[in-house]
């Protein structure tokens, strides 16, 4: 599996919840082949993976909304944006940089173009920036983004990357972040504790990449400690979840009794001080 497919993937999850998920617009990305994947990971890795990444769109669904009404607008920031739709879940007075590997940000920029023209999404304010956050350096990031912020505050979502990235690539992006933001903005990010590493569910995860291993398209699987959160330079931590506390909120007929059995993703809130 490459890592552009994550995103077909992860974004054709939230459509089966739209409910849950509250992305609407996430159908608009369904296709054929990512539709074939889909039930090998759910029979192979857990059956519970769609409605997990519809609650940690939900989460941030909610986090944003709260944040830019409160601000009455300002730039969402998405890192490794995928097909991510939140731009168009807010309030026209949110402007929004979406950043990611080239291939993703061509295509989703002609596409969303073209949709808006034919009036299946409304108008928005986007800017767009093709980065690889391995390869470029943290001056040229910094140099790419920081002028497309033209509306402060500003919140950052960091979400169903980092698994992907390795610390240094890690501790980079938390760099850049400090950089582009003012005291009181935020950053949303998303990961998978080290305890996950000796659970069935996340071995068989593993199992599921190395076996779909696609040899141009290399990437790590990294875990983060709730520690890394509490000492990054230049922010607090604000609040965190994980997925299983939010399904009893917001789908408690999900019927999921043990976290250890499920990929369980924590969300962390970060203010910069
Ligand atoms: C699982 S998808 C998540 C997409 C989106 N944030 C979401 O939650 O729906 C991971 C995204 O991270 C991007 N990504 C991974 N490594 C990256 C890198 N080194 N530079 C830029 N983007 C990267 C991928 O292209 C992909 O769009």
């Amino acid at each position: 599996m490459q890592v552009h497919e994550t995103a077909f993937v992860v974004s054709t999850y939230r459509s089966h919840h739209e409910d849950v998920s509250k992305d609407t617009y996430a159908k608009l990305w369904n296709n054929p082949s990512t539709d074939a994947l889909i039930p090998d990971i759910l029979k192979n890795v857990s059956e519970h993976e769609a409605i997990l990444h519809s609650l940690r769109n939900r989460f941030f669904h909610e986090s944003l909304t709260s944040f830019f009404e409160a601000n009455n607008g300002g730039t969402l920031i998405n890192f490794g944006a995928g097909f991510s739709m939140y731009q168009f879940q807010m309030m026209n007075n949110v402007s929004t940089i979406e950043i990611d590997k080239k291939d993703i940000i061509d295509y989703k920029k002609e596409r969303i173009d073209l949709w808006i023209t034919q009036g299946k999404l409304p108008q928005r304010d986007i800017k767009y920036a093709s980065v690889d956050f391995n390869i470029q350096t943290e001056e040229e990031i910094i140099n790419i983004i920081k002028p497309l912020i033209k509306k402060e505050p500003t919140f950052i979502v960091l979400e169903g990357v980092l698994f992907f990235l390795n610390q240094n690539t890690t501790d980079k992006l938390f760099r850049i972040f400090k950089e582009l933001q003012e005291t009181g903005d935020q950053v949303g990010s998303v990961s998978y504790l080290p305890e996950i590493e000796s659970t069935e569910v996340y071995q068989r995860l593993l199992h599921y990449f190395d076996s779909h291993n696609d040899t141009n398209d290399s990437f790590m699987h990294q875990t983060t400690t709730h520690s890394f959160y509490e000492k990054i330079d230049g922010y607090h931590l604000k609040e965190y979840t994980d997925e299983f506390e939010l399904s009893k909120l917001y789908a408690p007929d999900c019927k999921i009794d043990n976290k250890s059995q499920i990929l369980n993703e924590n969300m962390y809130i970060l203010e910069r001080i």
